[in-house]
């Protein structure tokens, strides 16, 4: 079963730590509606299959859309292809737009889940992150949500942000704790070219947070989050019961899934492809009927790389033996030398045929998956 992603590249204002594609001129808002529609009708047999599992409406911020917008974009999927009767179906919502009006015409819609960007609770933070809304009309937006009979939540934080002490970080867990939603994404800043807070750090107006501060937050995280009830099934994710989002893990579990919109990426096992990411590129590439995308061919180490980082990102881990299955023998021992020391070292532990992180191994998950890498003229 597979997944349709939508890119909604606009925002209505830049967060000075972001740096997904998005515009904040909104006027091809209407223009770039009707693409998406010719692009998923244009691609309807990318896939090879009927059955869409999930769909997710991603960003930028997909609420700059009114809800029949959203709702005739999953109309249109219809046309084309089967939607799964339990689908999971994902809008990410800014708080600000979640206003009564708005989440009363949601409910109408077929869209059972909300991914939030509430990022802090405190005013300053959001102050320097520039978002539009204050922690507490964060809070109410979730509530709000909640009347309105959204039961399946997640909501986006972001921590090792300058200034957020270990008690800033404490009570923003607390209030995400006390909003009793089924799913959190947790993310640790990461400081991207091109983005204000990438140029403030590198003037000396912004100071990194030192890893020690951030790794006590992390797994302060961890910690509450399992006192909570949460799963931690993905370095950043955490899931009530039941929760784990279905469209992620299509990424982590390899699955096909075809993403729509500028600058969205599409896998269907074989090969990649990367939409163009400039919005009137991309309008008047679909409305001339040239091309849009580039795509790359995978190599069977583009594959095992893919398939080493999705697996060791999840609590379900990598299986050495689908390792020898998919890839054979040489690939295997690499996997066998490599986690050696990672064992010993305790970053690493063996659960059958599966190696999985641990806590101290996710917090240095990059080096640990750099280091099963191979090169392609390996
Ligand atoms: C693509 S954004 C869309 C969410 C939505 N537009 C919003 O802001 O509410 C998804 C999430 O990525 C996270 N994010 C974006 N840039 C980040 C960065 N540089 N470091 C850490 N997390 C980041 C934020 O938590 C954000 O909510
Ligand atoms: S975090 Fe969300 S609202 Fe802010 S710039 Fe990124 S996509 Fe837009």
């Amino acid at each position: 079963m597979s997944g349709i992603y939508f890119h909604i590249p606009f925002c209505k204002q830049l967060c000075h730590y972001c740096a997904f594609h998005k515009s904040i001129s909104l006027q091809a808002k209407d223009e770039m509606l009707d693409c998406l529609k010719q692009e998923l009708k244009l691609r309807k047999n990318y896939l090879g299959e009927p059955l869409i599992r999930t769909i997710y409406f991603g960003g930028g911020t997909p609420s700059v859309y009114q809800p029949k917008e959203i709702q005739s974009l999953i109309d249109e999927v219809a046309k084309y292809f089967k939607i799964h009767s339990n689908a999971e179906i994902t809008l990410e919502a800014n708080p600000d737009d979640l206003t009564k009006s708005y989440l009363q015409a949601l409910q109408k819609t077929s869209v059972n889940r909300l991914s939030v960007g509430i990022q802090s609770f405190h005013d300053e933070d959001l102050i320097l992150m520039n978002r539009r809304h204050t922690g507490k009309e964060a809070f109410d937006a979730i509530r709000r949500a909640q009347d309105f009979g959204f039961g399946n939540i997640s909501v986006d934080q972001i921590y090792g942000v300058p200034g957020l002490s270990m008690e800033k970080w404490k009570k923003n867990l607390d209030l995400v704790f006390e909003l009793d939603i089924q799913h959190i994404s947790s993310y640790h800043l990461m400081y991207d070219p091109n983005t204000i807070f990438s140029k403030k750090l590198e003037k000396g107006q912004l100071v990194e947070m030192d890893e020690e501060e951030s790794f006590k937050q992390f797994n302060y995280l961890i910690d509450s989050a399992k006192k909570h009830g949460f799963i931690h099934y993905e370095i950043s994710n955490f899931s009530k019961e039941g929760f784990i989002s279905k469209h992620n893990s299509s990424y982590w579990k390899q699955e096909k899934y075809l993403g729509i919109g500028p600058s969205a990426h599409s896998y269907n096992l074989k090969e990649r492809e990367w939409n163009i990411d400039n919005n009137y590129k991309y309008i008047k590439a679909i409305k001339e009927k040239t091309a849009f995308s580039e795509k790359e061919e995978l190599s069977e180490v583009d594959c095992f790389n893919d398939f080493v980082m999705t697996s060791l990102r999840t609590y379900w881990g990598l299986n050495l033996e689908l390792v020898r299955e998919n890839f054979g023998e040489k690939f295997y021992q690499h996997c066998l030398i490599e986690s050696k020391k990672y064992l010993r070292s305790a970053h690493l532990r063996q659960e059958g045929n599966s190696i999985i992180l641990n806590d101290k191994g996710v917090f240095i998950s990059n080096d640990i998956m750099s280091d099963f890498f191979l090169l392609k003229e390996e």
